[in-house]
């Protein structure tokens, strides 16, 4: 076993090594590897940039076990949420895992193995984190351990000044808000069950709070999704965001089903470009119950990588490492370096990702001698969630309450 992987890891590297000076892909890739992300709010410690930088080796060497630990995490604060948004797993009422908080004891067990290493948590996969019971210590203690914090929220619930200045005081970096129109029939339709008023209220709310402590922190932006139904809302939304304060992100909102924007007037917030999935070496996401998930687009609890355990005798490993180096990963990292395998492993849910693919068909492009700027065939992140929407894992009693 250890020496097909061997075999298939030299096979990646002498590719690599083949195209290094002739290929400007390599002197991109190059140059990617020596840049330092930019995590406003984290400390650069050594031990972090040690580990970035092992982390990036151990992508280039096609290694499935890793040294290194994720630079990012996702925290599922809480999996409960208060809209039914069509696109959105839990919005549509998907029984992927029982709704629940994730616990501090939880939390802080996977801060003490990976805070040294990380430069950000974001507190939230496919929930409301501003519901989640606790949110403000969780904030807190990363923020103390040197880590950037971010969260996204609908914001569309009642709020007070005193919960936003306990965010502020926290010491949050960054907040965004969804609001995907500047009119409550046009935000409506995709947020459904929410109210604008009550959203912009709460952003002055925190407004205010940040001038109250004279705090530049956090951020505020206003995540504007760009749909078909909202388009002529941007300009309106953005002289909104500048009264309130907020920078303002308009990228375009994914839709079930065909894209709608086909002339690509509205961008994504990233569309694929060839590269080794960045969540299976550098991102992790750890769900409410301890879950981990390969990356941000799954759903289900069958599809899970591992899970970690808080208690003795509680299913799971009892730390993260031993999940991050499961058999589940392994195979998943397996895939860039050759995409194969048994039944079992053309069941794993990286086999058939829309990434998984795009890099087995650009190797075999740069093994014909084609290089990174002939190579055509990137996927939308709308066929990135379509492939993700669609899937149920095998032996899964999901099923949608609302669709
Ligand atoms: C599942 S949500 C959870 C966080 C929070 N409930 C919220 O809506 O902001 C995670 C992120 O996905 C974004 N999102 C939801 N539906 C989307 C869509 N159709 N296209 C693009 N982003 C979307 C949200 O705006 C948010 O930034
Ligand atoms: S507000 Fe966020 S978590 Fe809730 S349904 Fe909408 S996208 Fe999903």
């Amino acid at each position: 076993m250890r020496t097909r992987f061997r075999d298939r890891r030299h096979s990646l590297l002498s590719l690599l090594r083949t195209r290094l000076l002739t290929d400007a892909y390599w002197l991109m890739a190059f140059r990617m590897f020596l840049s330092v992300p930019s995590f406003p709010g984290a400390r650069y410690t050594a031990r972090r940039l040690a580990n970035l930088y092992l982390g990036r080796l151990e992508v280039w060497r096609g290694r499935t076990r890793l040294r290194s630990r994720p630079i990012k995490l996702n925290v599922e604060a809480t999996n409960i949420c208060n809209l039914e948004c069509p696109a959105c797993f839990t919005g549509v009422g998907e029984n992927g895992r029982a709704r629940s908080h994730m616990s501090l004891e939880l939390y802080r067990k996977l801060l003490d193995e990976l805070g040294p290493y990380l430069f950000q948590v974001e507190l939230h996969n496919w929930g409301e984190p501003l519901l989640a019971r606790h949110l403000v210590p969780m904030i807190e203690e990363a923020h103390r351990a040197g880590i950037q914090t971010t969260l996204s929220t609908n914001f569309s619930f009642p709020f007070t000044a005193e919960r936003a200045e306990a965010i502020v005081r926290a010491g949050l970096d960054v907040f965004g808000v969804s609001i995907d129109g500047a009119r409550q029939e046009t935000y409506e339709q995709y947020r459904r069950g929410g109210k604008l008023d009550t959203v912009l209220a709460n952003c002055r709310l925190m407004r205010d709070a940040k001038r109250r402590l004279g705090s530049a922190t956090p951020l505020l932006i206003w995540e504007f999704h760009v749909f078909s139904h909202n388009t002529d809302d941007i300009e309106r939304a953005r002289a909104l965001a500048a009264d309130l304060e907020m920078g303002i992100a308009v990228v375009k909102g994914w839709v079930a089903g065909p894209e709608w924007d086909v002339e690509r007037r509205f961008g994504y917030f990233a569309d694929s470009s060839p590269f080794p999935c960045s969540y299976l070496w550098h991102h992790a996401i750890v769900n409410n119950d301890g879950g981990v998930a390969p990356c941000c687009g799954t759903f289900y609890r069958e599809d899970d990588m591992g899970r970690v355990a808080t208690a003795t005798g509680e299913e799971g490993n009892p730390t993260f490492r031993e999940v991050w180096n499961s058999d589940r990963f392994q195979t998943a990292r397996r895939f860039f370096n050759e995409r194969s395998g048994s039944a079992a492993d053309h069941e794993h849910i990286c086999f058939e990702c829309p990434t998984t693919k795009l890099w087995e068909r650009y190797r075999a492009h740069v093994a014909a001698g084609g290089t990174f700027h002939t190579f055509s065939g990137a996927h939308s992140a709308n066929d990135t969630f379509n492939y993700f929407w669609n899937r149920r894992p095998t032996g899964s009693e999901a099923r949608r309450r609302r669709v």
